[in-house]
């Protein structure tokens, strides 16, 4: 197929359109580079770097295009608490631009990347697709949001979309790995301080209702996303679907895996909460299994740390710009 990647130059984006490539598909990265690097684009996709506002250059992008695979978005929960503007600008606004540009292109789907920060506080875990969606932070309040507008498109002009409700995305393929800057997810922060030697890791709240008063969450290999995707892509394929390995960890747990897998002693320091932390995030990820076969290829938490760890000690400075 053809296709237009989104944030294509970011961590979740490029390992998807390094796996897309590898299975035949032609791509076009669309990435502003404000969070992307070019270094991470594979050399064999086409990229056009331009703000998902740029209403005419989307449409020139868009032309002949078979998809949309959308992952540019901000995405730090805790800037989204302190900065909502610019959560919805990007994530609402902007996204709204690229569907009415589809809409006048003519492009028949898109696949968006959702995530678990819609569900806010769940009542029960793992957390199924029609759980309540009720997210204590803007970034997921934008997110849902324009769920509702991709199922408000489908249903008047026809537009097919498919919308992964991400958990925690971690983990590295051998060229490929994460590199936020500044850095706020838990597996880099804890890898970073192995690396260094003398790095505390804070301990974001350690009186939640949880076995060790400590967040839970559920770790997804970044590899089994962009698989998701590529099955999304699958004709007839439409709707909501949760992605993650169905096991959650207790942020004392990660860092215990890291310490084990990394061998260094890894220290930590408990902080207090950090705003729109919900205490504990696990997905019930039957349904994409069911209608799509998903599996998940690397679901240990050792093995996606281990890969996390690897990219990183062959780039201490990640992509280095
Ligand atoms: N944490 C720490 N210390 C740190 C960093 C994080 O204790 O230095 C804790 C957080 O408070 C949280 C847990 O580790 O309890 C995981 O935090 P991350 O920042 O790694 O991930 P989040 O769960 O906040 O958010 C991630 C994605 C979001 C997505 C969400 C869905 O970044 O885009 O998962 O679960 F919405």
């Amino acid at each position: 197929m053809k296709l237009l990647v989104t944030g294509g130059a970011g961590y979740i984006g490029s390992v998807t359109v390094e796996a897309l490539l590898s299975e035949g598909h032609e791509v076009t990265v669309y990435d502003n580079l404000e969070n992307g690097y070019r270094e991470a684009v594979v050399q064999d996709a086409g990229i056009v770097v331009g703000d998902l506002s740029d209403a005419d250059l989307l449409r020139k992008s868009l032309g002949g295009m078979d998809a949309v695979i959308h992952f540019a978005a901000h995405s730090k929960v805790p800037e989204s608490v302190t900065m909502p503007a610019k959560y919805f600008r990007n994530n609402l606004v902007n996204s709204i631009v690229l569907l009415n540009a589809m809409r006048e292109e003519e492009v028949p789907k898109i696949v968006f990347s959702s995530t678990a920060a819609v569900y806010g506080v769940p009542s029960a875990c793992p957390i199924m697709e029609d759980s309540p969606t009720e997210p204590i932070n803007p970034y997921g309040e934008s997110k849902l949001f324009f769920e509702g507008i991709l199922e408000d498109y489908h249903r008047a002009y026809g537009i097919g979309f498919v919308s992964v409700r991400y958990f925690n995305a971690a983990g590295a393929t051998d060229r490929l790995g994460e590199d936020h800057r500044p850095e706020t997810h838990l597996i880099p922060i804890i890898l970073k301080a192995a690396l260094s030697g003398s790095a505390e890791v804070k301990i974001y709240g350690t009186d939640y209702n949880t076995p060790d008063g400590t967040c839970v969450r559920d770790y997804i290999h970044v590899s089994d996303l962009a698989a998701a995707h590529i099955l999304a892509l699958e004709p007839g394929c439409q709707g909501i679907f949760n992605l993650g390995n169905g096991t959650g960890y207790s942020v004392r747990q990660v860092i215990d895996a890291a310490r084990e897998i990394t061998g260094m002693d890894i220290k930590t320091v408990e902080s207090s909460r950090r705003p729109g932390d919900p205490p504990i995030l696990v997905a019930s990820s039957e349904r994409i299994s069911r209608a799509l076969g998903w599996k998940p290829r690397y679901p240990e938490l050792g093995t996606i740390i281990e890969t996390a760890w690897n990219w990183m000690r062959a780039h201490p400075e990640g992509y280095g710009k």
